[in-house]
């Protein structure tokens, strides 16, 4: 009897030392063997992958916008130089807001449209029956709410980046698009930037090879804006939290080129950070002296097929802005900062005669005047449509990019097409916030990532933007 009890004993505590449970949700994940695993829950049965979903087409898209602090009074402007739309509602937790853009909309010679304000006025907009679209701009802790609710009440939603801030919170808009079948869009803007689109082009058609390790970043010193987001959400946010909690600029153009949930999948990701040393200096600005967001945090994501992701964040010293944007194949080489490159094995210089070992100029970046000409050739097809690019760089958002989303938005969903981000995308670039942190506060462990999709991650072959 001793003996079966000192085994049991014996295999609780190394059953203990290999495993340890980390979070009581389902959607929780594990520590074994030093690694922390996350679980992939089955699909409910009355859910359906939104992998390729497509929507019924939708001839004038009607938008409600939640959110008219700095971000969401653009996006309002911008929709009124997109064919097919009706701004039909603005709302903010501020009646003025609400008031300013009702302004700006009867300077562009529209009539005002519904307005709402306070705390919970966003329900009574998603509540209304002549709107498609909620355009969601507010602070990170009210997206999730915010955008489950709009998709409950039938509508289709687009959020701001990052569309969650948990992996409960990715789960929650994966499982509501899934139940009601509509489309959850994260903004991710820096995927249409002109740079980021023609090298995605370039990448799909092959021109590096294969690609096989890709870099993006969020660099961008904050100092100037702390104060101005409404109740200090960010310096809140980032005050209580260690990891990237900004990852998806960097993301969103490091997945596309790899085909993330296109035919590859991230797996596995290991995260470092510095100390807190602006931080804290932010902190005691504030009167306060925690603060637990690191001042550079490194990311290191490993896929499926064998690929390698490095992401940055860093809000907090005086460097220029810098998103990291590179790509590398076996074959060719695109970097965006500082300087905007391409290097393309054939284009190197010849090797004659024996190699020069002081001749560390072997590979370099083609000219200027090749780099334009290789842009103009492998400009995406979807800026090519119309005048897109000039009214773009008119009506502007961060040199054009911001634009060229919003239209490719509502074009998707005029044509019936699908979208060019789906909520898949949304929950894997936003779910590096907790995945990093969980790494970061157990000794920089691996993490092995949730799959979203369920095993849908390669029944699509490539990403694909598509046109009518
Ligand atoms: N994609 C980009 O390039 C980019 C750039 C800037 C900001 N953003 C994102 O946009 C979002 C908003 O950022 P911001 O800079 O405009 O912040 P902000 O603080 O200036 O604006 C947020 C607005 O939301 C309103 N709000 C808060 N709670 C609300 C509620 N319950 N109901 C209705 N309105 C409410 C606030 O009153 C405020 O006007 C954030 O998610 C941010 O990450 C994205």
């Amino acid at each position: 009897m001793r003996n079966i009890f000192s085994i049991i004993t014996a295999a609780a505590i190394a059953l203990l030392t290999v495993s340890s449970c980390c979070s009581n949700s389902e959607y929780g994940y594990k520590i074994k063997n030093g690694v922390a695993i996350y679980n992939t829950p089955e699909r409910p049965a009355d859910q359906i992958s939104m992998i390729s979903f497509a929507a019924d087409p939708i001839d004038t898209v009607r938008v409600g916008f939640i959110g008219l602090g700095m971000r969401g009074p653009g996006a309002v402007e911008r929709f009124l130089h997109i064919d097919g739309v009706k701004v039909s509602a603005l709302c903010d937790l501020y009646q003025e807001r609400v008031d300013a853009v009702q302004d700006m909309l009867t300077r562009r010679g529209q009539k005002p449209v519904a307005g709402y304000s306070g705390e919970e006025g966003w329900k009574e907009l998603c509540d209304r029956d002549d709107i498609d679209l909620v355009y969601i701009a507010t602070p990170w802790l009210t997206h999730v709410p915010m955008a489950v609710y709009a998709m409950e009440s039938g509508k289709h939603v687009a959020v701001e980046v990052p569309a969650a801030v948990s992996v409960d919170e990715c789960w929650q808009l994966v499982n509501t698009a899934e139940k009601t079948r509509r489309h959850c869009m994260m903004l991710e803007n820096c995927v249409y930037d002109f740079f980021e689109l023609t090298t995605l082009n370039m990448a799909q058609q092959g021109l590096f090879g294969e690609v096989i390790h890709t870099e993006g970043a969020y660099i961008h010193n904050l100092d100037p804006y702390w104060r101005d987001y409404q109740g200090n959400w960010r310096y809140e946010f980032n005050k209580a939290h260690r990891g990237d909690v900004y990852p998806t600029h960097g993301l969103g153009p490091a997945c596309q080129a790899l085909n993330i949930h296109r035919g590859d999948r991230m797996k596995t990701l290991v995260a470092m950070d510095t100390d807190a040393f602006n931080g804290k200096k932010l902190a005691a600005t504030y009167g306060e002296s925690e603060y637990e967001n690191g001042d550079h945090t490194i990311t290191l994501i490993r896929t499926e097929n064998g690929k390698t992701i490095e992401i940055q964040h860093n809000v907090v010293t005086p460097r220029p802005y810098n998103r990291m944007y590179m790509v590398e194949g076996t074959e060719g080489f695109a970097v965006k900062y500082p300087y905007q490159g391409y290097s393309i094995r054939t284009q190197g210089r010849e090797v004659d005669g024996p190699a020069d070992i002081e001749d560390l100029d072997g590979e370099r970046f083609v000219s200027d005047d090749v780099r334009d000409a290789l842009m103009a050739e492998y400009q995406h097809p979807i800026t090519r449509e119309g005048s897109l690019v000039e009214t773009a760089k008119k009506v502007g958002g961060h040199g054009g990019m911001d634009f060229i989303m919003d239209y490719r938005l509502v074009y998707c969903l005029r044509n019936g097409l699908p979208l060019d981000q789906d909520v898949y995308d949304a929950a894997e670039w936003s779910c590096l916030g907790e995945l990093t942190r969980v790494s970061i506060e157990n000794g920089n462990i691996p993490v092995v990532m949730p799959d979203f999709t369920r095993g849908d991650w390669n029944k699509v072959n490539g990403l694909k933007l598509h046109l009518k």
